[in-house]
């Protein structure tokens, strides 16, 4: 297959590609740990009813009740969003789920056989188990969670060897790859986010049981044991911050004021319920009330959300690092497209190319959508005008022409400097409000100094990342 394939993308208007994949990315994420985490609990209350610590038959009943039916929906929903994120991922960024695809092609078969499992296995559960003895049961949501838990730690290894390709980048070898530095780290931290994103889902519904005020507690009490591990959760969260590459570390500790906010919010998010856990819940035994724990649940909510965010976030300027940008564009051609352009290997038509004024601006609005668009709307989320529109034309130039160096969160520009030119005089023309005359620049004084500034910039990303 061409490694330089050049697919369609499509255009979301003023939401960010990035924005739209990331928020579908979070719910996904979300719901299907505590499908996981949801597997686990059930296991485990069952375990409890198999072996005689359920006398009242409190934990079978919740295992048969309205919990069983959030696991499913989660886990249906999980599935969808799934799709949904195959869906957009092709849309946005077809080249790296294509190279994604590529390098773990039988790992992810493997990921699905175990998706494939859990599905059955849960379904059969949800449509047999109350007429099932304690013994099979038990059989059934093992498997289930296995399952599970499995599809997690496959998936696991090739998102996080996005950020983290370690090895690969030298030998290649796909297990390199799958098991990154980010690996291990991701796959505890992530199992214990599953767990405790069930056991605060179990204590909202058991707060909603008809129980005696004493089976209840005992009840709460062992949904509380999926809770607890939150306290662990720093190590595996340091630790990731530590195998991170130097520069995506130094974003979220400061050097990006959305990453490090979105980081403060999931730390902030997630010692308020282990907090919580530790204090209240082990030591003071107080009973987590419907409110609390759906209030709980909610900052767990946020907590993934800014993981996920600042995980999505700290990739930049790649989507599989040092291999592929966020552009689509590898390390290695961007010297051949400074010579060739990059305006003219795309060969989809620009919507409403008649409305252009000239050639000019039409071959801008082709640089955009090539090298920018996967990160800038025009003027919405990102938007190009509301960050360049008050520079100077010098001054967009020049920034433009030094990419990656006006911010690392970008990659290196990749065109000749007639391609800086257009861009610069499409965002003009745009800032003006599309105006239908429009004098193209030619400049060759213009040039000379953009071909000057490129060559500063050099063709490879800033800090050696
Ligand atoms: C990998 C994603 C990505 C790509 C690709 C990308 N940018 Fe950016 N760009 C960003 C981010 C993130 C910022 C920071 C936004 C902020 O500070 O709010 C940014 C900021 C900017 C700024 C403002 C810089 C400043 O100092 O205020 C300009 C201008 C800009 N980009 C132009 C471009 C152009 C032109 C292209 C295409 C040739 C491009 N970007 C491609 C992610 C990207």
């Amino acid at each position: 297959m061409d490694d330089f394939a050049v697919y369609p993308v499509h255009d979301f208007g003023p939401l960010m590609k990035g924005l739209l994949i990331g928020g579908m990315g979070i719910f996904h994420v979300f719901l299907a740990q505590f499908a996981i985490g949801g597997g686990m609990l059930m296991c485990y209350f069952q375990w409890l009813a198999l072996t005689g610590r359920d006398k009242d038959g409190t934990a079978r009943r919740f295992v048969d009740g309205y919990f069983k039916y959030l696991v499913l929906v989660s886990f249906v929903l999980g599935a969808l969003t799934g799709v949904g994120m195959w869906f957009t991922a092709i849309q946005v960024s077809a080249q790296t789920i294509g190279m994604m695809v590529r390098e773990f092609h039988w790992l992810w078969a493997t990921e699905w056989t175990f998706f494939s499992l859990e599905v059955i296995s849960g379904y059969l559960f949800y449509r047999y188990g109350p007429c099932l003895g304690d013994r099979m049961r038990m059989k059934l949501l093992a498997v289930y969670s296995i399952a599970a838990w499995f599809s997690l730690f496959w998936i696991n290894g090739i998102i996080s060897w996005q950020l983290t390709p370690g090895e690969w980048l030298q030998s290649g070898d796909v297990f390199d790859g799958f098991f990154n530095p980010g690996f291990w780290p991701s796959l505890v931290y992530r199992s214990i986010a599953c767990m405790v994103i069930a056991g605060l889902a179990a204590c909202v519904v058991i707060n909603t049981m008809k129980l005696e005020p004493e089976s209840r507690r005992r009840l709460l009490e062992r949904a509380t044991h999926f809770i607890l591990p939150m306290i662990l959760m720093p190590v595996p969260g340091i630790w990731y911050l530590l195998v991170m590459p130097a520069q995506s570390r130094q974003w979220i500790l400061g050097g990006s004021a959305a990453m490090t906010l979105f980081l403060n919010i999931a730390v902030a998010a997630s010692v308020l319920v282990g907090a919580y856990a530790w204090i209240a819940l082990w030591r003071q035994r107080l009973n987590i009330n419907g409110a609390t724990s759906t209030l709980l649940l909610a900052l767990a909510f946020a907590a993934s959300a800014g993981g996920e965010f600042v995980r999505e976030g700290v990739r930049k300027p790649y989507t599989i690092r040092q291999t592929l940008y966020s552009n689509s564009i590898t390390p290695e051609k961007v010297a051949w497209l400074r010579e060739h352009g990059s305006a003219s290997i795309d060969p989809y038509p620009i919507l409403d190319a008649s409305e252009y004024p000239n050639d000019q601006v039409l071959e801008g609005a082709r640089v955009f959508r090539f090298q920018c668009s996967v990160c800038h709307t025009v003027s919405g989320v990102n938007g190009l005008i509301h960050l360049a529109g008050t520079w100077t034309d010098d001054q967009k130039r020049m920034n433009i022409a030094k990419l990656q160096f006006t911010k690392s969160f970008m990659p290196p520009f990749a065109g000749p400097p007639r391609e800086v030119e257009s861009l610069v005089q499409w965002i003009n023309w745009q800032k003006a409000g599309k105006p239908d005359e429009w004098l193209a620049s030619n400049d060759p004084a213009k040039l000379e100094s953009i071909a000057r500034w490129l060559d500063e910039a050099g063709t490879r990303q800033g800090n050696g990342g």
